[in-house]
């Protein structure tokens, strides 16, 4: 990359300097070309820092025991500490469900005390199928269900951005679903927001058809894309795969996201969704945490996913 930045117009300098800003720094060694690009990238910063920064993190499984993962509670606490340290305070932190293993009160309180070590003003939460094993989620929210509506789905607004967090994990024979008391919330809740409102959507398993043989997906998320279907900008960010996965339908992009537990097959691999061990020491590079960040102006939000540390 040899171009010239005295000769870029300041949005080329921008683009130019997020992805070469070491090269541009070289480029310019001397002068007045200096202070020409300095003032350049102290307004790229004003300009690039996001309005909404947040990060997710899922399937923390607090309570598994098996090969696939011999202490989920040290990944559970790396993922929280690398998120301690990004280097940014998150505005929130979001984590997508499965966050204990079995439903136990002992697993809530352990998974509880331990997001509170988050150095983050707010942590939210949906529950996963794991969080509702005997109980339709009762435990769950007795944990986290505060201020939330229903049966635990609520939604709020941040730096312009709109969030509904979902729940489609309470009927453990009908997995993936929503309901028509959730749909009608849903309904109700963006009526009053406008087109251009950024919208992002919480919910354990994913809103979209990524395996539904192996209940990996929502029978009835098709009437809430409905009810988003006008919005300029819809991000869907779920756990439960236990895998980095994207797929983009129209104005609305779905992202699965990792997990802090242990991996699980790819859509199709074998006969179910196994946890898979993996060979001594490469278990970290399958967990992982997920960064998302919101810019005015633009419409897509920007992930960025790290493997553990
Ligand atoms: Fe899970
Ligand atoms: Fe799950």
């Amino acid at each position: 990359m040899t171009r010239d930045p005295r000769t870029m117009s300041r949005r080329q300098l921008i683009r130019h300097s997020a992805w070469f800003g070491a090269a541009v720094g070289l480029a310019v060694a001397g002068g007045e070309v200096i202070s020409h690009v300095a003032s350049a990238t102290a307004a790229e910063r004003a300009v690039a820092r996001p309005a909404l920064r947040f990060a997710q993190i899922s399937d923390s499984h607090l309570g598994f025991t098996g090969p696939a993962n011999s202490d989920v509670t040290k990944t559970f606490a790396q993922a929280i500490d690398q998120v301690n340290n990004l280097g940014y305070t998150p505005d929130f932190v979001i984590h997508t469900g499965d966050l204990t293993h079995l439903s136990t009160a002992e697993q809530f309180d352990q998974v509880k005390q331990m997001m509170g070590g988050l150095r983050t003003p707010h942590v939210f939460t949906v529950p996963g199928e794991h969080d509702s094993v005997d109980d339709a989620g009762q435990k769950y929210r007795n944990a986290f269900g505060a201020g939330t509506r229903g049966d635990g789905w609520y939604s709020f607004d941040i730096a312009g951005v709109h969030v509904i967090a979902l729940v489609n994990t309470l009927n453990l024979k009908k997995l993936g679903h929503l309901g028509v008391d959730q749909l009608e919330f849903v309904e109700k809740d963006v009526a009053r927001l406008s087109s251009d409102t950024p919208i992002v959507v919480f919910s354990h398993i994913p809103l979209f058809a990524m395996y539904p043989d192996w209940g990996w997906g929502t029978d009835d998320a098709g009437q809430v894309l409905n009810y988003l279907r006008r919005f300029s900008s819809v991000t869907c960010l779920n756990g439960h795969v236990h895998q980095v996965f994207s797929k983009t339908d129209g104005n609305v992009t779905f992202y699965s996201g990792n997990t802090t537990a242990y991996p699980l097959p790819h859509p199709g691999d074998g006969p179910t969704p196994k946890p898979v061990t993996l060979p001594a020491g490469k278990l970290r590079d399958a967990l992982g945490i997920r960064e998302v960040s919101y810019q005015r102006g633009t419409s897509a939000l920007a992930l960025k996913e790290s493997a553990l540390q």
